[in-house]
């Protein structure tokens, strides 16, 4: 395997590339190579010839989507959707033609408008705009685009899913959209790391077949060779969807990095809508345990099978437990030691949309037993099932587990939006970038339940640069006391603060620019909560559900409040009181925000504070 690149240098290294692709939005005719042939309104043929890598499509987001065939020496490869350019063209998007060198390569194209003409049909800026190149262009062109979190190179990204640890190295796959920024064209696309920070990118890993898109789903390293697939085989199980929702398998000889669909695929099938298989191997039974989503009726189905393939149903979770508003999503399940006890417990996360607690898409999870077949949930002094989140910001979803992470860790990660205005935010060369990786451990909060804590993943220390501020013991009042972020890498960076209230009623925290963009969150001791005010934190208003203020409990043990807040770009986490609490979101300031002003009401309060800015190789 290469050496892996930064993103950064790899961006950088693909500068070079930028000329085909901004070539192909000036309105030069089709490039050599490529004959356009209108058969109608709708209808239209693009034959692609010569040894160029790609094929350069045209795309406008806001038009509706062409179905492409691509017929490779008269048989049909793949049907994929792109939002073909209209009236002008946003972006190109590289269709790989290296598998297809020296055959021909036809699109038979069925364009979604309707025109009354094929006069206005030929008009479409697509069709002046296909264009071949050796190079794709996926140098970092948007501000939005964060230094130190896992972004594609290119397209809509959804869901981290099938993600698992080998030799060193942990392997993130996701849900991909190589055609486009917005979701469609459901793929695994696959990232690799060392150090949870830089991530190396590779080409697609699953791509959709004749069962359908490839959803989200899971992996695992069949040490036993149980599934026959071969020792220490990477196995995959993922949802096939298409009209119907079913489970499907493939397996890699090489570590993940290509994968063979099962022949006997699909591997589960119901008669209702199920998805996202967790499957994990369950030492204490020595079996494959499967939780699937079974998304409308609100629960988690529970499987389990000597090989992956033959699954049995032992037990449904959930009916009428926790947060029950929209559907059951991307589920995970497994067990950890309760910090400071001798006891250990199993969490189950079920990823819900909508009904998180500010609006559309959250994390929930469950704290419970499970003895192979059933999973109960631990109740409340009033004999109820307590709702439970992972993060309370808006933008932290489908939050699950690397398996075979090593030294018994938990390691998780989500993807950082959230379904009620994922497809418009503020970007278009790619959309969407997951959290920054983070470790669960359970603890035991004073109302006698057991609760997770995430923190950043000890790796992300490795980015603290020399702090640029250091500042303790600071006092402040009603007067705001400033201090400057740093300016390389526009502001990103890690804020460390400790908070002692003393008397103040509340204690505010707020990142702001000169242009007047600012996110303010707060303590309030009595209440024992910390909020983030975003309304006012830059564009906001490409969704009205967007502008929002969110509120965690802090689940503190005294007044004093510990907070580790990372900034990259377009997002805020906060892990507060050693991870107690997460809170993750976006946001997109005009500028980056430039400083940060510690004021409290109602009497002076006392901080340390740290700012770091980040070093990214
Ligand atoms: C969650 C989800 C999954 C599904 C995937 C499709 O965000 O809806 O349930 O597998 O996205 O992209």
């Amino acid at each position: 395997m290469k050496k892996y690149d930064t993103m950064k240098n790899y961006y950088s290294r693909l500068i070079i590339a930028a000329g085909a692709a901004i070539a192909s939005v000036s309105g030069l005719a089709a490039s050599d190579g490529i004959k356009v042939e209108h058969l109608g309104t709708t209808n239209t043929i693009v034959r692609v010839s010569g040894d160029s890598k790609y094929l350069l499509m045209p795309v406008q987001e806001a038009n509706e989507d062409a179905d492409v065939k691509v017929l490779v020496d008269g048989k049909l490869d793949r049907s994929i959707k792109v939002r073909l350019a209209k009236s002008k063209v946003d972006y190109t998007v590289p269709f790989d033609l290296t598998p297809y060198k020296g055959r021909d390569v036809v699109l038979n194209i069925v364009t979604a408008q309707n025109r009354s003409t094929v006069r206005e049909a030929k008009d479409d800026a697509c069709w002046r705009n296909f264009a071949l190149a050796d190079t794709f262009d996926t140098a970092n062109r948007e501000k939005y685009r964060p230094l130190y979190h896992h972004t594609p190179l290119y397209g809509w990204m959804n869901d981290p899913n099938g993600m698992f640890y080998k030799d060193g190295v942990w392997h993130l796959y996701y849900q991909w959209n190589p055609y486009g920024s917005k979701w469609q064209n459901l793929s695994w696309g696959h990232s690799t790391s060392t150090d949870l920070v830089n991530w190396e990118h590779h080409p697609v890993a699953v791509e959709p077949d004749g069962l359908g898109m490839i959803f989200s789903g899971s992996s695992a390293v069949d040490t036993e060779n149980s599934a026959g697939f071969g020792k220490d085989a990477v196995v995959a199980m993922y949802t096939s969807a298409d009209v119907s929702q079913i489970q499907s398998l493939a397996h890699s000889g090489d570590n993940g990095m290509t994968f063979e669909k099962y022949s006997g695929n699909p591997t589960l099938t119901l008669e209702s809508e199920a998805r996202d298989p967790n499957m994990f191997w369950n030492p204490q039974t020595r079996q494959w345990t499967l939780l699937l989503a079974h998304a409308l009726d609100h629960e988690m189905l529970i499987f389990t099978s000597p090989d992956m393939k033959e699954w049995t149903l032992q037990s449904a979770f959930g009916k009428g437990l926790g947060a029950q508003d929209g559907v059951w999503e991307c589920p995970d399940l497994f067990e950890l030691p309760v910090d400071g006890t001798g006891e250990k417990k199993w969490m189950l996360i079920c990823n819900i949309n909508p009904g998180g607690p500010f609006g559309g898409s959250a994390a929930q999870y469950f704290i419970g037993d499970f003895d192979g077949k059933t999973f109960k949930a631990d109740t409340d002094a009033e004999g109820k099932v307590p709702t439970k989140w992972l993060d309370f910001g808006k933008d932290n979803y489908a939050t699950v587990s690397w398996s075979d992470a090593p030294d018994g860790r938990r390691t998780v990660i989500g993807w950082m939006s959230n379904w009620q205005y994922a497809a418009e935010v503020p970007t278009s060369q790619y959309r969407s970038a997951n959290t920054l990786p983070r470790e669960v451990s359970l603890f035991r909060g004073a109302d006698g339940q057991v609760y997770a804590a995430t923190n950043p993943s000890p790796e992300i220390d490795a980015i603290r640069g020399k702090a640029s501020v250091n500042a303790k013991g600071v006092s402040f009042g009603s007067k705001a006391k400033t201090f400057s972020l740093p300016k390389a890498n526009d502001g990103v960076c890690e804020i460390a603060l400790t908070v002692n209230p003393r008397k103040a009623g509340s204690v505010t925290i707020t990142l702001a620019n000169e242009v007047g963009d600012k996110v303010v969150m707060a303590y309030d001791p009595a209440a024992a909560t910390f909020s983030m005010d975003r309304r006012k934190s830059g564009a906001v208003d490409f969704s009205q559900e967007f502008p929002a203020v969110t509120v965690a409990p802090v689940f503190g043990t005294d007044r004093e409040l510990t907070l580790r807040v990372f900034v990259d770009r377009s997002s805020i986490e906060v892990f507060g009181n050693g991870g107690r609490f997460a809170m993750t979101n976006l946001v997109f300031p005009a500028k980056p925000y430039s400083t940060i002003s510690l004021a409290a009401d109602g009497g002076s309060a006392k901080a340390s504070l740290a700012v770091y800015p980040v070093l990214v190789k």
